[in-house]
């Protein structure tokens, strides 16, 4: 098996994830197929939808003389007729559903292994809701049991073992732990059904979110059971890589149909709201005039058009950078996942989900509503200005929102203060204070907000402001014009080293403007933009400035200094030996080569790369954070930018 990142958002990613029998980009969907009854055949599946993976049941297949024999005898893909990738399931859900399952947890593993399934399931313990913790607690501990219990059975085959714990969030965790630890391939989260089909999706935020705490960042996550497209974007947010859709099929037995925003009764609708190739094709009556086999074919086909446009809508929105705006966006549309949402504001989730938070982007934050106020990187921002920025002078003058970047907006302004006053300049924005200083950094001079927000977001903003003030003494900036203009002043040099200083401590820390920018510094603007690009300080090239979210680049020389003031772990990969002749040559750092990391760096962040002995080897940029640096065994950890 590998599985890789490719690309990254939220606590989302977009990974390649290989069997023996292929290769699938994630998130992805996993159709059912019932090999005792298809809807529609896995050669018509990947045919229409490029379907590379999909499910089936062992315990069906166990049951049936017929199909155990054929299955034994020519494998699982020759069953279904399918050469793709085939994960299988245990029974754990029959015996939940139906009670009356017998069978032995050791056996199902073997025979899912000899019938040649690609990743099987160990028969879990499914863990209801309404269960007491004492019952959750014996499940979880039976569950882990079995794993034990069937790892050495698997030889080849990848082994599912699904994280149980009802809704008790510390035994999600606990179990997530205890399986991760085990010699096993692939983590369903178990046990939600239940939760889903009462949209109970504030109780699903709650097992993702714990059972993710536990388990291993590397290996690839699945959502047992999750077939309805509404839930998919905010559980990948979270960092499920895989779901699994029956629902395609009992929905259209039901004659009803998916849609991304829910679910409608084919019966109530006069119009079909979706341009997918059966709606296109047919009209509602002529659909009606069906027969009701071919109607619910034809409804199982648009189920599954719908849940394939969504998850490459998310794989899109993942690359692109809009995760979060598409899961607010599908929040929006339902009431429960609107509260699932809100699970992501307490402290804890939010502190979790910064770690994973990309600390940078290719596309700007748009608001959509009262919940982007608690947006990770949002979040990052309020901790960061009391953490890392130091205001200048006791007094501060606050300006009302204007258009970005606000020191070209309030130019003048600023240019008659500065001349006259040392004082602080900070803008009361719709996102939070911003000092002028860090106005072109990402997400500030990034992020689009509507000219008037929501009663929720100002008031969060406004305890933003006062405690980001709460030492100084502010003049609101109206008081400040009785200020003569001088229209032969520019905006005074002074204005962009403090900009240098403050950037250089949000985005390495307290004390990083000191190290970098202790000397005689000269600032190359870009003479199309006039723009900062290159700092230049005692005549070595330290940092760059991205013209795209006004962080720096760090060049080997910023690295030096940056070494020398800030002891270890700050901002260090630390290599194993075998890695350091491959970066001192200019090379990539490979997960498997990391030996440790600053638990503080983030994905994208800027860092030194070092060897054992803290001997700086070469800066670059990280892809991972220090989790998924230390148990990732494939992929890129540090892309190398200078080498010494
Ligand atoms: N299908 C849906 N939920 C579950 C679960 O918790 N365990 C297993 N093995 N299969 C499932
Ligand atoms: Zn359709």
């Amino acid at each position: 098996m590998t599985f890789e990142i490719k690309e990254r958002d939220a606590a989302g990613r977009v990974c390649q994830f290989t069997t023996k029998h292929g290769s699938v980009t994630t998130p992805n969907l996993l159709p059912v197929i019932n090999p005792n009854k298809m809807i529609i055949t896995p050669k018509e599946m990947k045919k229409r939808f490029g379907v590379e993976i999909l499910i089936t049941n062992a315990y069906i297949i166990h049951k049936s003389p017929a199909l155990k024999e054929l299955a034994l005898q020519s494998g699982v893909h020759k069953l279904i007729d399918f050469n793709g990738s085939i994960m299988t399931d245990s029974g754990t859900f029959q015996s939940y559903v139906y009670g009356d399952v017998t069978l032995d947890p050791v056996e199902i593993v073997q025979f899912q292994r000899d019938i040649g399934s690609d990743i099987g399931t160990i028969l879990d313990v499914f863990g209801t809701p309404g269960q007491t913790k004492d019952e959750a607690t014996k499940g979880v501990k039976e569950t882990i049991e079995r794993a034990k219990k069937s790892t050495p059975h698997k030889r080849e085959m990848l082994l599912a073992c699904p994280v149980q714990g009802s809704v008790y969030p510390e035994l999600r965790e606990h179990c997530a732990r205890q399986l991760s630890a085990l010699d096993a391939d692939f983590y369903p989260i178990g046990g939600v059904v239940p939760l889903m089909e009462n949209q109970r999706y504030a109780d699903l935020a709650r097992c993702i979110l714990a059972a993710k705490r536990g388990l291993d960042p590397s290996k690839p996550v699945h959502l047992f059971g999750a077939g309805h497209p509404l839930i998919f974007s905010l559980a990948v947010a979270l960092g499920c890589d895989f779901f699994d859709s029956s629902a395609y099929a009992k929905y259209a037995n039901d004659g009803r149909m998916i849609f991304q925003w829910g679910t409608e009764k084919f019966d109530d609708l006069t119009e079909l709201p979706c341009c997918c190739p059966v709606c296109s094709k047919y009209t509602v009556s002529e659909l009606k005039a069906l027969d009701a086999s071919e109607r619910t074919v034809q409804l199982a086909l648009h189920n599954l058009y719908i849940s394939f446009a969504e998850l490459r809508t998310i794989r899109a929105a993942i690359q692109g950078g809009w995760l979060w705006e598409l899961v607010e966006q599908r929040a929006s549309a339902n009431p429960f996942l609107s509260e699932a949402l809100q699970v992501l504001r307490e402290p804890d989730h939010v502190a979790w989900l910064e770690h994973y938070e990309p600390t940078s982007k290719k596309t700007a934050m748009f608001y959509t509503g009262p919940q982007t106020i608690y947006r990770p990187t949002i979040y990052r921002y309020h901790t960061r200005l009391l953490t890392r920025f130091e205001p200048l002078f006791k007094t501060t003058v606050l300006f009302p929102e204007g258009t970005k970047p606000y020191s070209m907006f309030y130019s003048q302004e600023l240019k008659n203060i500065l001349r006259q006053k040392n004082v602080n300049c900070v803008v009361h924005s719709t996102i939070g204070p911003v000092p002028f200083e860090l106005d072109e950094m990402y997400p500030l001079a990034q992020s689009v907000f509507p000219a008037t927000v929501d009663q929720e977001t100002k008031e969060i903003v406004q305890h933003a402001v006062e405690r980001f003030l709460k030492d100084t003494d502010v003049i609101q900036w109206e008081h400040c014009l009785m200020l003569e203009e001088d229209k032969s002043h520019t905006l005074d040099i002074d204005f962009d080293k403090r900009r240098i200083s403050a950037v250089s401590d949000m985005q390495f820390g307290r004390g990083a403007s000191e190290a970098l920018l202790s000397g005689k510094i000269t600032i190359i603007k870009s003479k199309r933009t006039g723009k900062i690009r290159n700092i230049i300080c005692d005549g070595h090239h330290v940092l760059s400035m991205r013209a795209e979210d006004g962080l720096f680049t760090l060049k080997l020389q910023g690295g030096h200094r940056l070494h020398k003031s800030f002891k270890h772990p700050l901002l260090r990969v630390v290599v194993i030996d075998d890695a350091v002749p491959f970066v001192k040559e200019g090379k990539s750092v490979f997960a498997k080569f990391v030996a440790d990391c600053d638990p503080d760096l983030r994905p994208y962040d800027e860092c030194l790369i070092v060897d054992k002995n803290d001997t700086l080897l070469a800066v670059g940029r990280t892809l991972l954070n220090r989790d998924e640096m230390l148990s990732f065994h494939q992929g890129m950890a540090v892309k190398t930018r200078e080498s010494i």
